[in-house]
């Protein structure tokens, strides 16, 4: 009786080393196991590793994942963060190896926030990427084939359970960080090297963990950070719904604003400042997806000038969307990029140059490369060639680095 338990436990603890890959690497790290096949994957265990945050809970074989990228190994990983009430959360994401052997000094890693998706958890990109991430994932395909690892959180309640913090930079920076500890305890052969990129808010993301990593994850070799159209002076901006007219191309954007501050803070009450066009659709940004809430089905039919009632007192969004703003970040110690198109209806260009000003007069060493005429999508594909020579210069001019990529 006990000599077959015994022989069970040696053998389920054996299978636990050998289907894990970095229990003989890391030997402090608790065996990651692998997990459960469909959404279950995003069901974490009642109890979480107690260990640091970026742990990594389990992982999944992810090459034929809806975000997958060609040329290398696509893993899913769940994983855990400090959430944005200060406890231990299980955040997904995912990471791509490329094929071949790593070279000295490991993988160089690109970590990489994605765009607005939306809050409820079937807009995770590793459950349902949406096309107009198409231009992300072209771009993530081309520094894959030079020879990067690249990771990318889901964020915080964004697939898992809990309701995502849209916009809310700790709780992203976070997310960002926490997936380059996981993914290096699934696979010892990414190195401590690497650069934060995002699109959108993911460059809002971006920014956010460059100013917390060497806080937050001190092992990491944070190089640069590259920041496409990043969210930005949002405080400024919600003042002007009133003035805008009855435009409807941001509403949908507007809702899982004030959706990711109610989330961030118990005590915010959105329902006294909503329209009861805009409160009939609200429940939405629970449920559905950006392309949805964009539609005329849902907040696509409520002018912007029509979201907030009128009179309604903006004083405390303003404030706590100033509080998440990058353009008040103060710490950022490595050089940043930022690419900007001229024609962005979304993150609006002449913002961005106010905001790449402040941080440059907080010290920060931030260029921003323009593009006349791109759009919020478009700067992806117009920026490749400067975010491509920027991330092979971080990881060899600016630090003489041991690597050459190949082209
Ligand atoms: C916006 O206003 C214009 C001009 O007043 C009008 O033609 C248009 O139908 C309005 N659109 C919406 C969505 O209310
Ligand atoms: C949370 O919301 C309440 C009510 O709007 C506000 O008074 C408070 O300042 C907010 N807290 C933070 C941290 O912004
Ligand atoms: C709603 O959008 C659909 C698809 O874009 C369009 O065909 C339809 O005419 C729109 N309906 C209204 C009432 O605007
Ligand atoms: C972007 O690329 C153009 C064309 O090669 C170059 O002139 C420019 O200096 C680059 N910008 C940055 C910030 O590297």
């Amino acid at each position: 009786m006990i000599a077959s338990s015994a022989r069970s436990l040696l053998a389920a603890s054996l299978a636990a080393v050998l289907f894990a890959p970095s229990a003989l690497a890391d030997s402090c790290a608790a065996p990651a196991s692998v997990g459960p096949d469909g959404l279950d994957f995003y069901k974490p265990p009642s109890t979480l590793p107690d260990g640091e945050h970026g742990s990594l809970i389990w992982y999944r074989p992810y090459d034929d994942g809806s975000a997958a990228i060609a040329g290398g190994t696509n893993t899913l990983l769940l994983y855990t963060q400090v959430g944005i009430h200060g406890d231990t959360v299980a955040t997904s994401g995912y990471m791509i190896v490329p094929d071949g052997d790593a070279p000295a000094g490991g993988w160089p890693v690109v970590t990489w926030a994605h765009g607005t998706t939306g809050i409820a958890d079937p807009c995770a990109p590793t459950i349902n990427d949406p096309a107009s991430d198409d231009a992300s994932r072209v771009l993530l395909t081309g520094w894959v084939s030079k020879g990067y690892a690249v990771v990318r959180t889901d964020y915080e309640g964004l697939g898992t359970p809990g309701d995502h913090p849209y916009l809310i930079g700790p709780s992203e920076a976070r997310a960002v960080l926490d997936v380059v500890r996981a993914a290096r305890q699934y696979d010892p052969r990414l190195g401590s090297r690497v650069v934060i990129a995002g699109h959108s808010q993911g460059g809002h993301a971006a920014l956010w963990a460059a100013s917390m990593a060497a806080g937050y994850t001190p092992e990491l070799d944070v190089l640069a950070t590259i920041a496409f159209a990043p969210a930005n002076s949002l405080e400024n901006e919600v003042s002007l719904l009133g003035i805008i007219g009855n435009t409807t191309a941001v509403s949908g954007t507007v809702a899982l604003i004030v959706r990711g501050i109610s989330v961030a803070n118990a005590s915010f009450d959105a329902t006294s400042l909503l329209t009861p066009d805009a409160l009939a659709h609200y429940p939405d940004t629970l449920t559905e997806c950006s392309v949805y809430l964009d539609s005329n089905l849902s907040f696509g039919s409520v002018a912007a000038n029509d979201i907030l009632v009128a009179g309604a007192s903006i004083t405390d969004i303003s404030a706590q969307l100033k509080d998440n703003d990058p353009k008040y970040l103060t710490t950022i110690p490595m050089p940043v990029l930022v690419l900007q198109g001229t024609s962005d209806a979304t993150v609006f260009s002449f913002t961005t140059d106010a905001m790449v000003k402040n941080l440059l007069a907080s010290g920060i060493d931030i260029v921003e490369q323009v593009y006349p005429g791109e759009t919020h999508q478009g700067v992806l594909s117009a920026g490749y060639a400067n975010a491509t020579a920027y991330l092979d210069g971080a990881f060899n001019t600016l630090r003489n680095g041991e690597w050459v990529p190949s082209n």
